[in-house]
């Protein structure tokens, strides 16, 4: 898989699609309203079928899947057949999984138009969907044949989705490099490439999470059970939010698990607030978002593993946590940083 950057990251996209006869623009209702005249420009003198899906988290359901996979069938889609994933982790999550399972699997490229998925989601091959309201329940590893990262797309993102990408970016400060740790919301286009090469250099290493891709998981069991706790709330949390939340939480439990200096939670803590929108938290119930945790795909003999840090670059995979301890940490983000 090769990642493209800058600018004229974009004009790659013509020279890949050279071995292709047909070509499907995968995106999202957001995005075709704000980029349709592009994306109809966007491979001259080639053919190619626009699959529009509704925005957000709740589109990566299995409905979806079979619209794209109509939309497929319809036109006639095949091995000649190249489908572009234009959009946030939302469509790089869905339409890597719709294109692979396909007959069998057809090419994708990842053209990823949100922070969160140029320095994360589109890149090393983790694709699916929700189910039952769970998150990521059903899916496959597939590779992009390329990732294509063009940060003009971010103009037009909004702030909260951009602080999403923030927060997920910051992970990479306590499980990978430290350079991270001054990371903030005015100067993150500096990182975004770094963060985008860290993250395929680890998956580089490991595709299959066997091992070190574990880490990328720093924040993300109860992170996640926030997502699909919140999903269907008014007031639900983007990814990055939950992550962020769950980061928090991780620091909690290393200090306690993995002798963690509590330094790290004071300077998250600041680093949260200082640069994080305020979260509404309303109807937090700590047993119901611990109930999603029993659905971790990462759970062992059905007890919760977590990936914690004993410094920020140590990070310590498979972690086993008691019930109370994992309420405790998530207990305590009400009150830290709910409005
Ligand atoms: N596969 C992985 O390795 C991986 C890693 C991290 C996250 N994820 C997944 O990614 C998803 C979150 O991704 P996301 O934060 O990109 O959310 P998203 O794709 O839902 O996009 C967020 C919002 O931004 C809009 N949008 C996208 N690009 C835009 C642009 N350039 N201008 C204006 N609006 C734009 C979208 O329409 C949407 O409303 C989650 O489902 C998460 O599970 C996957």
């Amino acid at each position: 898989m090769n990642i493209f950057f800058g600018e004229d990251a974009y004009a790659q996209l013509s020279t890949l699609t050279n071995n292709y006869d047909k070509y499907f623009v995968l995106t999202d209702e957001n995005i075709y309203s704000i980029y349709s005249s592009m994306i109809a420009s966007m491979l001259p003198g080639k053919e190619c079928v626009k699959i529009v899906i509704p925005s957000g988290e709740e589109s990566k359901s299995i409905e979806n899947v079979m619209f794209i996979w109509n939309k497929l069938l319809e036109a006639k889609a095949g091995r000649d057949s190249l489908m572009i994933n234009l959009g946030g982790g939302t469509i790089s999550d869905i339409g890597g999984f719709a294109a692979s399972t396909y007959k069998r699997g057809i090419d994708f490229v990842n053209v990823p138009t949100t922070l969160l998925a140029m320095i994360d989601a589109s890149i090393g091959g983790k694709n699916g969907i929700n189910f039952n309201n769970y998150k990521n329940q059903i899916g496959l590893f597939s590779e992009p044949q390329s990732v294509i990262i063009n940060t003009q797309f971010l103009k037009t993102l909004n702030e909260r989705d951009i602080l999403s990408g923030l927060a997920e970016m910051m992970k990479y400060a306590f499980v990978a490099d430290a350079s991270f740790l001054d990371l903030d919301s005015d100067n993150y286009m500096e990182f975004i490439e770094k963060a985008a090469m860290t993250k395929d250099e680890i998956v580089g290493f490991d595709m299959k999470e066997s091992g070190l891709r574990k880490i990328l998981n720093f924040g993300h069991t109860i992170g996640h059970a926030l997502e699909s706790y919140y999903l269907e709330k008014d007031n639900y949390l983007t990814h990055g939010e939950a992550v962020a939340l769950g980061m928090y939480s991780s620091l909690y439990l290393s200090v306690k698990y993995c002798g963690l200096d509590e330094k790290w939670l004071f300077f998250y803590e600041m680093w949260f607030k200082g640069n994080l929108n305020v979260l509404n938290l309303n109807g937090f119930d700590v047993d119901a978002i611990y109930s999603y945790i029993s659905h971790d795909k990462k759970n062992k003999g059905g007890k919760p593993r977590f990936v914690l840090i004993s410094a920020p670059e140590k990070p310590m995979t498979d972690v086993e946590v008691s019930e109370d301890d994992i309420k405790d940490a998530i207990l305590i983000l009400k009150n830290k940083f709910s409005e």
